[in-house]
């Protein structure tokens, strides 16, 4: 069964096609002035009475007479010049309510054109500590595999690790500066490596760092590097065997903090993956036409006519022989196609790439690697400090993640402790509450935004549980399945719902909404309207738990009817929390 909103608009779209007017403008939404009273509205009446050269309020008037007697709605009545203001029967509401309780999906349907979407997040970089961007990414990214999952899509997602870059040539050095017995560094020496990796990932943070400051003020250090890169990605086999303990230290690394974040990616592939494609990409890149030459290095040019502003050609081979990024982002959309063969892939990258990506799919488009559309940079915007600028450390460098997350869990700890709640809880418990606490803190302040606002990280704010926050939304959670444990307990069990109280009405078309929230969140791959979608709900339980009691009500069928209520509303509660990353402790 369709949502309300959807059963309405089905029936005042027979109602404007009897008057030989398109269906579409019976489209209902929810209304804002008076929704007690007229919970939706259509406006289909204004552009109908443009098309058909009539009176707008005359074809409400028609529209009105074909629908006054339909079961499904209780009142229509037209305002100013034409609005069709509705309120839907008792029964529907009922009905509906008995639909969303029992579904497992709490009354969100499943897409009828599902797709194979490829989602590319996270894209952190072999030795390079992760910053905040990272963790927007990877916030976002994941919450997006989420939503298109459970609208129905086929999705895979992949980490794409950054692992091809100087980077690599910089570890190799500084490597070879600290251990140049190391066999790889032996030139002779061609096979036969050993299995167990020569660095911890504490080597590799101590490693990259060290080498990238002293390239800074010494150019022949970064020459250096940079002929180590050059050497490795020409296929140097001792650089060949460290790149791979690197990345399997890393990815070791970076599969724990993920784990503790939340985050999961079907693949871990990387930059390096690709490289066995290049030779041939850019051999059928330069026989096509696709590829010219340009001083030595090969370029996509990918101006078009109209453009706002010009947009460099992507250089898919340097005059020193060299690959880059948009060379490997073009081998892997290549890859991509071979291996998954998706209808859509989506690039969960900051906006300061916003080029880059332009440049990749006109020239990937140019060469028929890729629909015209069916790959999309969704982009997100910067974090900031409250000073107003781009979130730094105290010494000015970047934020680290772990000590980003580390330091939310902690000052979740202390909001605990300040409200009185987990109180009894053993100290495991509580740090595991602490834990839910401030993820949900810092991933629901970074989904509430629409993502390409910036906004400012201050831990105070999202750790309260007051306001619209992700705490808060935990705690309304919890204090939902300590009423139903209470329930159970006492013996009652929910049962048929009745709704008689406004309040009652109004918990029930909030929960009916989620299936808009959902198409919505998918549609403009924004999260932010699950979370507006799960405070909305939050709050219409609030004040119906505080208008309509429960277990203390008069009658039992009242009790079992509000229980269910309840219990719709906690399951469509986690189903959205679930859906942006967030995690419900069972008590706090
Ligand atoms: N590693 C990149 C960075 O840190 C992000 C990768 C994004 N994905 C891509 N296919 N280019 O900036």
């Amino acid at each position: 069964m369709p949502s309300i909103a959807d059963q309405l608009g089905a029936v005042l779209g027979d109602a404007f096609a009897s008057l030989e007017l398109p269906r579409e403008l019976g489209r209902v939404s929810p209304s804002k002035q008076n929704p007690e009273v007229f919970p939706y509205q259509c406006n289909g009446a204004m552009p109908a009475a443009k098309q058909a050269k009539k009176n707008p309020r005359e074809i409400a008037k028609a529209v009105v007479d074909a629908v006054a007697d339909n079961p499904l709605i209780e009142k229509v009545e037209i305002a100013g010049p034409g609005f069709l203001n509705l309120r839907p029967s008792a029964e529907a509401i009922t009905l509906r309510a008995a639909e969303i309780a029992a579904d497992e999906r709490a009354g969100a349907a499943k897409t009828e054109t599902p797709r194979k979407v490829m989602i590319d997040f996270g894209g952190p970089n072999v030795a390079k500590p992760m910053h905040v961007g990272h963790l927007r990414s990877s916030v976002l990214g994941d919450s997006l595999q989420r939503l298109l999952r459970f609208r129905g899509d086929d999705v895979v997602s992949d980490i794409h690790l950054g692992d091809w870059g100087l980077q690599m040539g910089h570890l190799i050095t500084e490597l070879a500066d600290e251990q140049p017995d190391l066999v790889y560094f032996d030139a002779d020496v061609t096979e036969g490596y050993p299995s167990e990796p020569p660095v911890t990932i504490e080597d590799l943070a101590r490693l990259y760092p060290q080498a990238s400051n002293k390239a800074k003020s010494d150019a022949d250090r970064l020459e250096v590097s940079r002929t180590a890169t050059a050497e490795l990605q020409a296929g140097r086999p001792g650089y060949r065997a460290l790149l791979r303990h690197f990345i399997d230290v890393s990815v070791a690394a970076l599969k724990r903090d993920f784990g503790a974040l939340g985050v999961h990616f079907d693949l871990w592939k990387g930059e390096s993956d690709v490289d066995p494609l290049i030779p041939d990409l850019v051999q059928d890149f330069k026989d096509r036409g696709v590829a010219e030459e340009s001083d030595g290095a090969w370029v996509v040019r990918v101006a078009r006519d109209g453009d706002k502003k010009e947009l460099a050609p992507l250089i898919l081979v340097t005059s020193g022989g060299a690959s880059l990024y948009g060379t490997t982002d073009l081998a892997t959309i290549l890859d991509r196609k071979n291996e998954v063969g998706p209808d859509l892939t989506l690039y969960v990258v900051d906006l300061a790439q916003s080029d880059h990506f332009e440049q990749v799919f006109r020239a990937a488009s140019k060469a028929g690697l890729a629909a015209e559309g069916a790959l999309e940079h969704v982009k997100f915007g910067t974090v900031n400090g409250t000073d107003g600028k781009r979130l730094r450390t105290r010494d000015g460098g970047t934020f680290r993640l772990a000590d980003l997350i580390s330091s939310a869990i902690e000052r979740a700890g202390e909001r605990l402790k300040e409200a009185g709640l987990a109180a009894d809880a053993s100290e495991e418990e509580r740090a595991n509450v602490a834990r839910m606490v401030g993820l949900a803190a810092i991933k629901f302040a970074d989904l509430q935004n629409y993502r390409t606002t910036n906004y400012v990280f201050d831990l105070d704010r999202f750790t309260s549980f007051e306001g619209k926050t992700g705490p808060y939304l935990l705690y309304a959670a919890v204090r939902v399945k300590s009423l139903m444990r209470k329930a159970d307990r006492e013996g009652v069990a929910p049962d048929a719902i009745v709704v008689g109280t406004q309040e009652e009405t109004d918990l029930v078309l909030a929960l009916d909404a989620f299936g808009a929230a959902l198409e919505q969140a998918c549609e403009n791959r924004a999260p932010n309207a699950i979370c507006d979608h799960a405070f909305t709900l939050a709050q219409s339980f609030s004040k119906f738990y505080a208008a309509c009691p429960i277990l203390g009500a008069d009658d039992d069928a009242t009790k079992a009817s509000r229980l269910a209520l309840a219990q719709a509303t906690l399951k469509q509660l986690e189903l959205c929390l679930h859906l942006v990353g967030l995690e419900a402790p069972e008590r706090m």
